[in-house]
């Protein structure tokens, strides 16, 4: 049997790459993206690589009646909710997009799956709902934090809100999927990451100084007790990320309930490892200075992957040398990403 899959936030970063990790799965593919952080050329260029294109529906998570005719009008089997907004300062500056989108989009998005009688769900989550958790690596039974900002509050209470209605309803078979730091593009570099204005994360600022698009990479905090002083974080390729969620998806379409799964590598780098491995494999330099810590940040964070490989039999396969050549052919082949 072919299932139909619904993907909120398809045409966007990691929405793309997982839905044509779906479409050479074999898979049906509804992406429904209102394109307010991304460009339909991304679908356009996973049907080049794939030979397969998504239906596109252009149109928003919160949008009741279209949900309800999405539902109606095609047998979707699960959704993988991505569809939401991201940048944590643009979170603390306008919280009630930020909830409205993330939270009531969510709210509708689950209220037309029960209508029409669909119960499996992958939503994805991040680490920063762990807050500041006082040892490593992080497992999932560690406690949710305190998040410092609207974003990080937006997906801790989509957690809590999806876990109230798996226990209204033992129907429900939900993923939450905590991403650790998703990095790289596709190898054939045709789609990628493409940030809106200047980028909010390293991988993404790090890449455009090297293309010359900005001048140097602040460095936010050598004073952190890590090895060398500079943040540590768990960077998972986008390609891995995809893989991982199709395998929640094959194990939740099996299942009940809850589960909650942790999509890291289990290894942490530094900053300026982050920034001489994009050196070599791009053989560009990257200035960078030194600067105040970022606030919000903390000093570490990586994942025990652990409880995702033995429950979905999958593990991030791609190491540092990939991510970043991955990540620098895409910039260099598209320097004004898709051209928005
Ligand atoms: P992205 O911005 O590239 O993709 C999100 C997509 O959702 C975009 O195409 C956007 O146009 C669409 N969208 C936003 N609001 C919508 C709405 N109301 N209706 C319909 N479409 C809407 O972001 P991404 O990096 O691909 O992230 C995907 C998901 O993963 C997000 O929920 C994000 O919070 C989460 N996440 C991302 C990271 C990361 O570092 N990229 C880390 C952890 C979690
Ligand atoms: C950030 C968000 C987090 C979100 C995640 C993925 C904050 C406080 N946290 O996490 O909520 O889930 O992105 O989208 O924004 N760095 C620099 N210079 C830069 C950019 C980053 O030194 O210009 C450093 C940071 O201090 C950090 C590391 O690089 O140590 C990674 O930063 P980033 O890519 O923004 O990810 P997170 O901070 O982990």
């Amino acid at each position: 049997m072919t299932y139909k899959i619904l993907v909120t936030g398809g045409a966007g970063y990691i929405g793309s790459h997982t839905t044509l990790a779906l479409l050479e799965a074999g898979y049906e593919v509804v992406v429904l993206d209102n394109l307010c952080n991304s460009s339909p050329e991304s679908l356009l260029r996973v049907a080049r690589i794939c030979g397969k294109a998504p239906l596109f529906i252009q149109g928003d998570i919160r949008d009741h009646a279209l949900l309800d005719e999405l539902f109606i009008s095609q047998r979707i089997s699960a959704v993988l909710h991505f569809a939401g907004l991201k940048s944590v300062g643009e979170s603390v500056r306008k919280p009630l997009d930020y909830y409205d989108n993330n939270v009531a989009g969510s709210v509708t998005l689950c209220q037309a799956m029960a209508h029409a009688g669909v119960f499996n769900l992958v939503f994805s989550s991040s680490a920063t709902v762990y807050g500041e958790p006082t040892q490593m690596p992080i497992r999932e039974d560690f406690p949710t934090g305190v998040p410092t900002n609207p974003y990080g509050r937006s997906k801790l209470m989509v957690e809590d809100l999806l876990q109230d209605l798996a226990k209204s309803d033992p129907r429900w078979s939900i993923a939450l999927l905590r991403y650790f730091n998703p990095v790289g593009a596709h190898q054939s570099g045709l789609i990628g990451e493409d940030p809106n204005g200047l980028p909010n994360n390293l991988l993404p600022y790090v890449s455009q100084v090297a293309i010359g698009k900005l001048k140097q990479l602040s460095v936010f905090g050598a004073d952190y007790p890590t090895l060398d002083g500079t943040g540590v974080r768990d960077y998972i390729h986008v390609q891995d990320l995809a893989d991982g969620h199709l395998s929640a998806l094959r194990t939740i379409l099996q299942k009940t309930g809850v589960n909650i799964w942790n999509l890291g590598t289990g290894i942490g780098y530094s900053v300026l490892e982050m920034i001489r491995a994009f050196e070599q494999a791009s053989g560009r330099a990257v200035p960078y200075k030194l600067v105040e810590r970022r606030p919000g940040d903390i000093a570490e964070c990586w994942a025990d992957p652990t409880k995702a490989a033995n429950e979905l039999d999958w593990k991030a396969k791609r190491g540092l040398p990939e991510m970043m050549a991955d990540t620098w052919r895409w910039q260099a082949a598209n320097p004004q990403g898709y051209g928005r």
